[in-house]
């Protein structure tokens, strides 16, 4: 039995973009990534380019790289576009040695690869992960946005063993895929528990209620194995941990959210 929290660290925790509140200081970068691991919450996500920057820049201030377990995505850094988080790019040989040199790592613990529909392309993905996989410079493959028709890319010699997509109360498209998946064997990650924080504002009631309700649907289902959270505070990661050991939703709670979602639709 495993008993690390049902957690991890998002990689928008680091970036002023799609989030809450306005960007952390280095400091305070460094206090939430020391909280987390203090906590066991060793997996930490990184998607854009910048997030790899300072996650490397933060492991390295606190010497802890060999504690966190790094998931890495293909968002690279474009020409021209520095400062834009730009969208995923098809992963080629080359940019494993960015990443790492990104992360200040040699080693990447879940690679993300970001689903599309050009088969050949994503079959090339797919090689590319399993040589580096030989190589030691990722220890295992996931995909990531998975639909359910792409759990047909997972044969017995493919990478991958861990799936991700965004699974909350209002979007909850990622259900069938996640069942399949766990009949496949893979870990499941769900993703924006809380929709990028912005449901907390729409539902206009107690913040602190409405994230410890949205959070334990997911946490709690039996579908899931790991939510991944962006915090930008480091106080988030204590409660965000409280909110775990309150176990599954009454049904009162249950009674709360489906009010919610009913008033605001689905996403
Ligand atoms: N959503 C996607 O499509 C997607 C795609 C690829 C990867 N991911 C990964 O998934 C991670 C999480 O997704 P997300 O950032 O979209 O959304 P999220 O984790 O649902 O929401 C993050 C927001 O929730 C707030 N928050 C965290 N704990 C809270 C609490 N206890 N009470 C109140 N507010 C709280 C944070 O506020 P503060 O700003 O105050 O910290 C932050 O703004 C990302 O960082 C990324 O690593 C997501």
């Amino acid at each position: 039995m495993n008993d690390k929290p049902k957690l991890g660290l998002g990689g928008h925790s680091f970036i002023e973009a799609l989030g809450n509140d306005p960007v952390a200081s280095f400091e305070e970068q460094c206090s939430i990534v020391a909280a987390c691991l203090d906590n066991g919450i060793d997996v930490i996500d990184t998607t854009y380019y910048q997030e790899r920057v300072a996650l490397g820049k933060v492991l390295k201030q606190l010497g802890r790289r060999n504690e966190a377990h790094i998931q890495a995505w293909n968002f690279f850094q474009q020409l021209g576009k520095e400062n834009d988080l730009v969208g995923p790019t098809t992963y080629e040989a080359h940019h494993i040695d960015v990443m790492l040199e990104e992360l200040g790592t040699n080693y990447i613990d879940t690679l993300v690869i970001h689903t599309h529909d050009d088969e050949v392309k994503l079959n090339m993905e797919l090689e590319l992960a399993s040589r580096w996989i030989a190589e030691g410079t990722i220890k295992r493959a996931a995909l990531g946005m998975l639909r359910l028709k792409d759990l047909g890319y997972v044969k017995s010699d493919s990478p991958i063993s861990c799936v991700l997509a965004p699974y909350n109360a209002f979007r909850r498209d990622a259900e069938d895929t996640f069942r399949k998946a766990k009949t496949m064997g893979l870990e499941v990650i769900a993703m924006s528990p809380f929709v990028r924080g912005w449901k907390l504002d729409e539902i206009g009631e107690d913040k602190l209620k409405a994230a410890d309700i949205l959070l334990r649907w997911a946490a709690h289902s039996e579908l899931v194995d790991l939510v991944i959270v962006s915090m930008r505070k480091s106080e988030w990661v204590a409660t965000n941990l409280d909110t775990l050991q309150r176990g599954a939703l009454s049904r009162e709670e249950a009674d709360q959210l489906e009010s919610w979602v009913q008033r605001l639709g689905k996403d």
